[in-house]
């Protein structure tokens, strides 16, 4: 177990389908921490780099300029495990296979607009929480649920 912290943008579609609040609930409820979130409109630099492992892709370009297209909402959140747990809440990338009951299982048809993105291992999360994020704009601040979401030896871990 390790905490961690992890990034999550969604994407336009799940702006444009008014889901922003439903996937920060699951976030909220699964007893994770936000620690930083802004509406943020991805520059073509930005998103080369995010993107990077799919540049020789077919889809690149049309991925870049779809999440290009209009704002997202970049979150970071927190937690033991936070990038698999994130990973698992999100649902595989093709929406229409994912599990039921995961975000995308819920309300994803598509393998583009599957609504959102969460870092796939802890340093693509750090590379991706720096690309979108100054320092002054992450925070550590204590949460008063975490004494119900964690056992005592497991809030050792959050210090
Ligand atoms: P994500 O896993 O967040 O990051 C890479 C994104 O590329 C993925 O979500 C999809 O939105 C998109 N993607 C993956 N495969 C394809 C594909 N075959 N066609 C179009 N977009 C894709």
């Amino acid at each position: 177990m390790k905490t961690s912290r992890t990034a999550v943008l969604v994407k336009p579609d799940g702006l444009q389908r008014g889901l922003i609040g439903e996937i920060i609930a699951r976030f909220e409820r699964k007893g994770l921490k936000l620690i930083g979130m802004k509406m943020v409109s991805l520059t073509d630099a930005q998103l080369s780099e995010w993107y990077q492992e799919h540049k020789a892709k077919s889809f690149f370009g049309d991925l870049k300029s779809f999440m290009g297209s209009m704002p997202v909402i970049a979150m970071v959140w927190e937690g033991i495990d936070a990038v698999p747990v994130v990973r698992k809440l999100v649902g595989t990338t093709l929406g229409r296979e994912a599990e039921a009951g995961s975000i995308r299982g819920d309300f994803s048809m598509s393998q583009q607009y599957n609504l959102i993105h969460a870092s796939a291992t802890s340093e693509d999360a750090e590379r991706e929480v720096e690309i979108l994020f100054n320092v002054d704009e992450l925070f550590s601040y204590s949460s008063a649920l975490e004494t119900v979401v964690y056992a005592k030896e497991e809030m050792e871990q959050l210090k």
